[in-house]
């Protein structure tokens, strides 16, 4: 047992760990934590870190007590995009390692009863991959066709602004086309141009995914994180002149879509989600890989798509069990809601109200059929405690733990994101050589080009860019944070002698106990996984109050997110609590009543049998 909680982080978890019979939605009661690899562990002193960092820190994560480790991607890659560029899907990047350091980690994750999930990234590949070189060799090459080539715009001088063959924005500034002198065509990125979307209408690159993905499983990796799954089908219009189908333009200046207020900019391109994102195939796609890939093996490979712009009634679908596509999707509302009408980089404060009623409504459309996965962070994100919390000196540690009592009490598969178990805010980056992310680099230059305020883009890259969640793992107080030996490929974080690994692990009142609390309590208490939620004071403004129900227990959950001191939970309906049992409660020796006044950032689970 660990103070603060009635059950012990010791104990395993019945639906996934052998000597009981697994779920085959064993996902339904485990945490994933993500590993970021390149800022997890480096055990070479490169400054990067590796699969031997990993290997090194298996019993910190096991102490933790997370069920699966999710891994961004190892891959071959040049690394444009930190790996999300592949360039051989079937190899590990010397960066990071060799295959046998990743065997080694499936089996040691293994024995411990832990799962890899690898990350997929097949909407595209990079432009180094040997079917892109092969694709871009010659106009009639067989894999011409695995690409999205086309002819440049007529009327247009080849390669001049306005030439692309449609007036799409790529995510990450700039068109969505590139021009290729060799064969006078254009190739379609929806990301960096070195990242080229496969052309998943034609079966031969759906077949070489799925072959590929087989490989992974016959390797032993327990499922796949599928990078963008939502963008692999693209709206097309019919067959053009030379036998390929058309892809259509777009308004310039329109509407920005708000099911993905991403950073194409609109007043010079057209809105590229409406294009690309849950296209009219994507379901059919997703269909037939659950028949190539997984139909026949052990059921229970987790297969958790990211879908950025993915409506509730759109979650539905792919998760619903009866249609074999997905077990859960990284949904990304709750993550734009800080975005302006202009997008990502118009940024707007995060409320709680509407937190609350996002995260509420998803609730309620995965009720009945399907499945939330349930994240406030990952790399591609700021830190939770300085969008969603306070990382203000006083308060955030306690905003740390309110944000993950609050997460992983709701129902979902909860997704842990390194650090955020230490309550890491974002670094505060003050000059722009401090970043690294092409996404932000991307947005800066074209941003300052076109007139605005170098000083306000820096401000908004500090707050919603990439990298601040890539600064390097604080594992212990010393010169490197227990990260590197050698110098780190993005600055520690400035707080890395005070928030580490080393000064929290054995610490009971620490944000790191707290999550083993809470992940304790997913294991032993069928309720959190299993039952119904319903939200209570759904409007107001400081209190995330909410109920779950499974059987005869109920549990109940109440948490001030916000620094206003001594809230009181005027509720009727909590009388009834009176004589319920404190779980957890985030503030250390204490032992609330459901009724008492919550102190900022406090938050309490309490059961009811
Ligand atoms: C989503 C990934 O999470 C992100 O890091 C990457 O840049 C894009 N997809 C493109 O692969």
């Amino acid at each position: 047992m660990i103070e603060g909680c009635s059950v012990s982080p010791a104990d395993p978890n019945p639906d996934v760990h052998p000597g009981s019979v697994a779920r085959p939605d064993w996902w339904k009661s485990a945490v994933v934590y993500q590993v970021y690899p390149r800022s997890f562990a480096d055990s070479d002193g490169d400054g990067v870190g590796d699969l031997g960092g990993i290997l090194d820190h298996l019993d910190y994560l096991e102490l933790l007590g997370v069920d699966v480790v999710w891994l961004s991607p190892v891959y071959r890659s040049p690394m444009a995009d930190n790996g999300y560029d592949i360039s051989d899907y079937h190899d590990v990047d010397p960066l990071f390692g060799t295959l046998e350091q990743l065997d080694e980690l499936i089996a040691q994750l293994h024995a411990r009863d832990m799962k890899l999930v690898m990350d997929l990234v097949v909407n595209h590949t990079s432009s180094a991959h040997a079917w892109f070189v092969e694709s871009r060799s010659s106009t009639d090459n067989p894999k011409r066709d695995w690409y999205w080539w086309r002819s440049p715009r007529p009327g247009h001088e080849p390669g001049s602004p306005g030439a692309e063959p449609t007036n799409w924005g790529s995510a990450f500034s700039g068109p969505a086309w590139t021009y290729d002198d060799r064969t006078g065509e254009y190739y379609l990125h929806v990301f960096t141009p070195h990242q080229p979307d496969l052309n998943w209408e034609n079966p031969e690159v759906r077949q070489a995914v799925y072959a590929m993905m087989r490989d992974w499983l016959d390797r032993g990796v327990d499922g796949f994180r599928m990078d963008v799954i939502n963008v692999i089908s693209k709206v097309v219009g019919p067959v053009g002149a030379d036998g390929r189908v058309t892809l259509p333009d777009g308004v310039v200046g329109g509407e920005r879509d708000p099911r993905w207020p991403g950073v194409v900019d609109t007043d010079v391109f057209a809105d590229t989600p409406a294009f690309v994102l849950n296209g009219p195939r994507v379901h059919e796609f997703l269909q037939e890989m659950h028949r190539q890939v997984f139909a026949g093996r052990p059921p229970g490979l987790l297969k958790v798509g990211e879908t950025p712009g993915c409506p509730v009634e759109e979650a539905v679908l792919y998760t619903d069990p009866s249609r074999d596509e997905l077990d859960m999707v990284f949904q990304f509302e709750h993550v734009d809601l800080d975005s302006g009408p202009k997008g990502k980089w118009d940024i707007r404060p995060m409320t709680m109200l509407r937190l609350k009623e996002s995260f509420g409504r998803w609730q309620n459309g995965l009720a009945e059929v399907g499945w939330n996965s349930l994240y406030l962070g990952n790399h591609d994100q700021p830190r939770c405690v300085s969008r969603f919390g306070s990382d203000a000196p006083e308060h955030r540690e306690q905003s740390a733990k309110a944000l993950a009592t609050v997460l992983h009490l709701h129902r979902g598969t909860p997704y842990i994101y390194q650090g955020d178990e230490l309550g890491m805010g974002n670094p505060g980056f003050t000059r722009l050589e401090q970043l690294r992310d092409v996404e932000s680099l991307n947005h800066y230059a074209t941003a300052v080009a076109r007139g605005e305020n170098p000083a306000d883009v820096s401000r908004a890259l500090a707050y919603k860019g990439r990298d601040n969640a890539r600064v390097p793992m604080p594992w212990d107080a010393s010169t490197g944070a227990g990260f590197t030996t050698g110098t780190p490929w993005l600055d520690l974080h400035p707080l890395s002698g005070s928030v580490n690994a080393a000064a929290q692990v054995d610490d009971p009142d620490s944000v790191f106990s707290h999550y083993r609390r809470l992940i304790a309590l997913r294991h032993a208490e069928p309720c959190v996984a299993h039952g119904t939620f319903r939200m209570l004071l759904a409007n107001h403004e400081q209190l995330y109050c909410f109920e779950r129900s499974f059987d005869d227990t109920r549990l109940l959950v109440v948490a001030n997110l916000s620094s206003t001191a001594d809230v009181v939970p005027d509720l009727s309906e909590l009388v009834a609590w009176s004589s319920a049992e404190p779980l957890i409660a985030s503030v250390p020796g204490s032992s609330p009543t459901p009724t008492d006044p919550l102190a900022p950032w406090e938050s309490r689970v309490f059961r009811l049998t």
